[in-house]
């Protein structure tokens, strides 16, 4: 951090805070607010005399809330710059009545309660997303007592601690009677790996090396200590790791594969009771401990959100960011000239930490010592003659590549164009094609596959480039057997079939049309298959009205890794296709021959708090749902886990 602060091409920013984001690669503008210090920063020596005089006392953040610190303080020892701050919200102001003592202790007249925050704008190419995350809060864990019994901490309380620089200098005590624990027991995946709702369902990678590490440091502190670990399974993986590990056991860690039931405490001596089912001895065990230090797992930091809005980022279903590809662009965010560096986008230790953030800064200086920005082969292309300037392209883009003024045609920023073609399926004017992917090349191929001669056409299967197809190609490749009488068109996302192509493909005669994309947190292009799911819903709305059952469109997310999964759909649509009749083919032939086709999706109708059913059009099955506007999730079928799920509202 001293060196970040020193190096004379490095801003650092503290205690500020990103206002707005505008731009794209190589373009970025970046608006921060310097929040006010009230402590001028070039003055101040640190001396501290003004803290020995500021009445407000509020725990500390720093220190896990085990020590205390005031209104003016230093966030942590080791901050840059090395100056006071005040906490405005906390500090009792420099009102004389009220008290005012800081200003007058400084000698330096440092403190400037007139401070105002101040806002600065910057040029940059490159960002680099480097939030962290935060630590798990167990107390709804109840069966572990935590904030019920002091003596049970979690493991970031315990770090403190025994840290030199921590409230008790490095002296481990217990926080009922200040002394020495003689039994400790760790208790593992609190907060990770959980099944039951509470918790989160993901590793949080850090905390089994944290417990060996953390054992190891009290046998060497403490070498009489009584050590037990309680866990799932310890997942040591990584270079030197497991030797760690052995060394622990080899000084007599003791570890119980079990997670306790309960932890109660003796109210007289205040010890704790811990019962767990030991699963290798195969017995219930009772532990008498003096402390128990829950292994707590990470989370997403709370304001992911915000800076997801600010960089139009993508997140897992866990929260953290979404990298770009997890093999190939492993620290790339979708957004091109977005990087993510350490946990913000998944849990990981310091090492892993420093090996992507300096990928990332590797990719960043790639990109920025390059005298152009190579964009994609396919992008957006506006035929300005067709362009009618209604604007529907520029919202459903997700990295805001489109650009539209009234009266003025749209226009597309190639620089930050990642070539989804959602923009396409949404014009209704046929004004933008993709490059290399257009739309006569789609109409051609629906029109080759349909032509079959007087045999039953197939199905027509629109599969993504990054999920589905390659999920058949697994299937392929697995050699498992599926009816082979769907033909498939690659698109790059399924935001890319536009409303046209379905409609077409029933005109000309498709007995079954699917729809296929990446699960709904994966999509490659951040968020473009929610805007499928909403020409779906306008197609199957169309498609009812004009008498053709909405069931021959299907609607499915199948990622590449899942071969079985696109057999089991192909199995089920081949079951569909042998119950379209020729006669029904040419019903919707002449329902749909003047039919324009459906555009506006019955998504925003749907997505307010109101009470909906939910109908399979797989299995027939319906469920009553209750919508929530924020909650923004993949519809599955609880019977059949199918995708082909249609709102009725009403
Ligand atoms: Fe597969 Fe968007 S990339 S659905």
């Amino acid at each position: 951090m001293m060196d970040v602060g020193r190096h004379p091409k490095i801003e650092l920013l503290a205690y500020s805070e990103i206002e707005d984001i505008s731009g794209y690669v190589g373009n970025f503008k970046i608006r921060v607010r310097k929040k006010a210090r009230y402590v001028d920063e070039s003055e101040c020596t640190a001396c501290s005399d003004c803290v020995s005089v500021c009445p407000v006392v509020k725990p500390d953040e720093f220190q896990a809330g085990l020590s205390t610190r005031r209104a003016i303080y230093i966030p942590f020892p080791q901050a840059v710059p090395s100056a006071y701050i005040i906490n405005i919200h906390e500090c009792l102001g420099d009102n004389p009545i009220a008290c005012g003592k800081c200003l007058e202790a400084c000698d330096k007249k440092c403190i400037d309660f007139d401070m105002q925050d101040e806002m600065v704008e910057f040029e940059v190419g490159a960002v680099i997303v480097a939030t962290g995350m935060e630590a798990y809060d167990p107390t709804e864990m109840d069966e572990y007592g935590y904030t019920r019994y002091e003596n049970v901490i979690t493991s970031l309380e315990f770090e403190r601690l025994i840290s030199a620089g921590g409230p008790t200098e490095g002296h481990l005590i217990r926080p009922t009677d200040r002394r020495t624990p003689q039994r400790i027991g760790f208790v593992q995946c609190v907060g990770s790996r959980c099944q039951d709702g509470r918790g989160n369902p993901y590793c949080s990678n850090i905390c089994c090396m944290n417990t060996v590490k953390d054992s190891l440091l009290l046998k060497d502190h403490y070498p009489d200590t009584d050590i037990t670990v309680f866990y799932m399974d310890m997942r040591t993986f990584g270079k030197g790791f497991e030797d760690l590990y052995m060394r622990s056991k080899a000084a007599g860690v003791k570890y119980i594969r079990g997670l306790p039931g309960e932890v109660t405490e003796d109210s007289e001596t205040r010890n704790l009771r811990v019962w767990v089912e030991n699963t290798t001895a195969g017995r219930l065990e009772e532990h008498e401990l003096d402390m128990v230090v829950l292994s707590i797992g990470v989370v997403p930091r709370r304001d992911s959100d915000a800076v997801k809005q600010l960089l139009t980022l993508s997140r897992t279903s866990d929260g953290f960011f979404m990298e770009s590809h997890p093999k190939l662009k492993p620290v790339d965010a979708p957004t091109k000239g977005v990087f993510l560096a350490g946990c913000a986008e998944s849990p990981k230790d310091i090492k892993d930490s420093v090996t992507q953030a300096s990928a990332a800064a590797s990719r960043a200086a790639i990109l920025l010592s390059s005298p152009t920005i190579k964009v994609e082969a396919i992008t957006a292309v506006v035929d300005e003659a067709l362009c009618t300037s209604c604007g529907l392209c520029a919202p459903v883009c997700p990295y805001g590549a489109m650009t539209w003024q009234k009266k003025e045609p749209a226009r597309v920023i190639s620089a930050a164009c990642a070539g989804c073609g959602t923009c396409a399926a949404e014009c209704q004017y046929g004004a933008i094609t993709m490059r290399h992917f257009s739309d006569q090349a789609i109409y051609a191929m629906i029109d080759a596959m349909l032509d079959v001669d007087g045999a039953k056409p197939p199905i027509v299967a629109f599969a993504c480039n990054w999920c589905s197809y390659m999920g058949a190609d697994t299937a392929g490749t697995s050699r498992i057997e599926y009816p082979p009488n769907a033909r498939l068109i690659r698109t790059m996302c399924s935001g890319r079939v536009s409303p046209d192509f379905v409609w077409y493909a029933f005109r000309k005669g498709a007995p079954v049309v699917l729809v296929s994309g990446c699960h709904y947190a994966d999509c490659h292009y951040i968020s473009a298959n929610r805007q499928a799911v909403r020409r779906v819903d306008a197609l199957w709305d169309g498609l009812e009205k004009r008498g053709v059952r909405p069931e021959r469109l299907q609607l499915d997310w199948i990622s590449a890794a899942e071969g079985q999964k696109w057999a089991k759909v192909m199995r089920e649509l081949d079951e569909l296709w042998a119950g379209v009749t020729a006669e029904e083919m040419q019903q919707t032939r002449e329902a749909l021959k003047e039919a324009k086709t459906p555009i506006r999706g019955a998504l925003d109708r749907v997505r307010k708090p109101t009470a909906a059913t939910m109908r399979c059009l797989r299995c027939g099955n319906e469920w009553p749902v209750t919508f929530d506007p924020a909650v923004d999730e993949e519809r599955m079928c609880p019977k059949c886990r199918s995708n082909s799920v249609r709102v009725l509202v009403g």
